[in-house]
C-alpha cells in the first residue's frame, strides 16, 4: 500500500521528502493505483529510480518522481524498427541512457524535448543530442553544472527527494538541434513520428504524433490535474514559462493544427499523471479555451500555492467539460 503520495512502499528507489503543490486526489488516484497494480510495471537494476510501464508493445512510459516538489513527470520511450525516440529526459536522477540502452537492445536513440522544463530536461546532458523546438533552445543552452544545485540545502541535503548528487549526471555539453514546426523522425521502415509546435504552456512547446501507435502525446498543454498554458491573449514574462507565445490565443491555434489531424490519432498521453485518454476529450478542450479568450473573467475556480520561491503562485481555474483536468491561466 502507498504511502499518501508518497512512495516509501514502491518497488522502486524514489524516495520523496515533501511536497511544494501535491496534486488533486483524482489525478493521485490513477497514479497510486498504477503503481500497485499495473502488471506490466518493471524495475530495471541499471536505473532503479525509474518505474517502466509497457503501454503498448513498443511504447513505454518511464514514470519519474519529481525532483523538486511538484508532480511526478513521465519519458515515453517508443521503439521504431531501426531506432527509438526518447520524449523527455526528467531530471536525470539514475541512468536513464543506460535503461533507454537496455529497453531498445541497443538499437540507437533519438532524445527530443517537449519543452525546458526543468522535470522535462535535465536528464539531456546523460545524452549527445537532443531535439526540440526553437523557442526552448536557447533556454536549454543556459543549463550548465549548477542546474541541480537548487534541490539541495546548506548542508548538502536534497530537499524534496532523497537522493544525492551521485545519483545525478555529470553535466556535459550536448548538441541541441532546433526542429521546424511539422518536423518528421523517422524510426525506420516507414515509422514516422510527427513534431508539432503547440505553444503556450512555453514559447516552443512541442507536441508528438506517433502515427503508427496513433497517439498524441501532448506534454504539459493538457493534464489530468492542472494545464496551465500562461496568460489569456499576451506575451507572459516569467522567465522559463514565458514568452510572446505563452498564452491562450496560441495555444488555441496550435489545438487548431491538432483538431486538423483528428482523424490521425485514437489517445492522448500527457506527460503528468493519467495517460491514455479518449481523444475526445479534445473537443471538450477546444470549448474551455474558447470560452477563456471570449471571457475570462468567468472562471470556474481559483487556486493558488507558495512555489519553491516561496512566492504565492495565483491561477484562474476553467473546467474542462468531459475531462478530468483544469486550465490553469492568468489575466
Ligand atoms: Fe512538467
Amino acid at each position: 500500500m502507498l504511502n499518501q503520495k508518497y512512495y516509501a512502499d514502491s518497488i522502486f528507489k524514489i524516495r520523496r521528502k515533501k511536497w511544494v503543490d501535491e496534486p488533486g486526489e483524482a489525478a493521485w488516484a490513477w497514479e497510486k493505483d498504477m503503481l500497485e497494480h499495473d502488471k506490466t510495471l518493471r524495475v530495471y537494476a541499471c536505473n532503479p529510480f525509474a518505474g517502466v510501464f509497457r503501454f503498448r508493445e513498443n511504447l513505454y512510459g518511464l514514470y519519474c518522481e519529481n525532483a523538486d516538489g511538484l508532480g511526478n513527470v513521465w519519458m515515453f520511450l517508443i521503439e521504431g524498427p531501426k531506432r527509438g525516440l526518447l520524449i523527455d529526459t526528467g531530471y536525470g536522477v539514475g541512468d536513464t541512457k543506460a535503461l533507454v540502452d537496455e529497453l531498445l537492445g541497443g538499437k540507437p536513440c533519438i532524445v527530443a524535448n517537449t519543452h525546458c522544463g526543468i522535470d522535462h530536461t535535465l536528464g539531456n546532458c546523460r545524452f549527445d543530442e537532443v531535439h526540440c523546438f526553437p523557442g526552448e533552445a536557447a533556454k536549454l543552452r543556459t543549463h550548465n553544472e549548477h542546474i541541480w544545485d537548487y534541490l539541495f540545502d546548506e548542508d548538502g541535503e536534497a530537499i524534496w527527494m532523497d537522493i544525492t548528487r551521485e545519483d545525478l549526471p555529470r553535466w556535459k555539453p550536448y548538441r541541441i538541434v532546433e526542429c521546424e514546426d511539422g518536423h518528421v523522425f523517422d524510426l525506420g521502415e516507414g515509422y514516422e513520428v510527427e513534431m508539432l509546435w503547440v505553444p503556450g504552456h512555453a514559447e516552443g512547446h512541442a507536441n508528438f504524433l506517433d502515427r503508427q501507435n496513433r497517439i498524441l502525446f501532448t506534454g504539459d498543454n493538457i493534464t489530468s490535474n492542472y494545464g496551465a498554458n500562461g496568460m489569456v491573449d499576451r506575451p507572459n514574462p516569467k522567465p522559463v514559462y514565458g514568452g510572446k507565445h505563452c498564452n491562450y490565443k496560441s495555444y488555441r491555434e496550435g489545438l487548431a493544427k491538432i483538431m486538423e489531424r483528428y482523424d490521425k490519432f485514437d489517445r492522448i498521453f500527457p506527460q503528468h499523471h493519467q495517460v491514455d485518454f479518449d481523444k475526445s476529450i479534445l473537443k471538450g478542450c477546444v470549448k474551455a479555451v474558447d470560452e477563456i479568450l471570449e471571457n475570462p473573467e468567468n472562471y470556474d475556480g481559483e487556486y493558488s500555492f507558495i512555489n519553491k520561491e516561496n512566492h504565492l503562485e495565483s491561477y484562474k481555474l476553467k473546467n474542462i467539460e468531459g475531462f478530468i483536468g483544469k486550465y490553469a491561466y492568468n489575466i
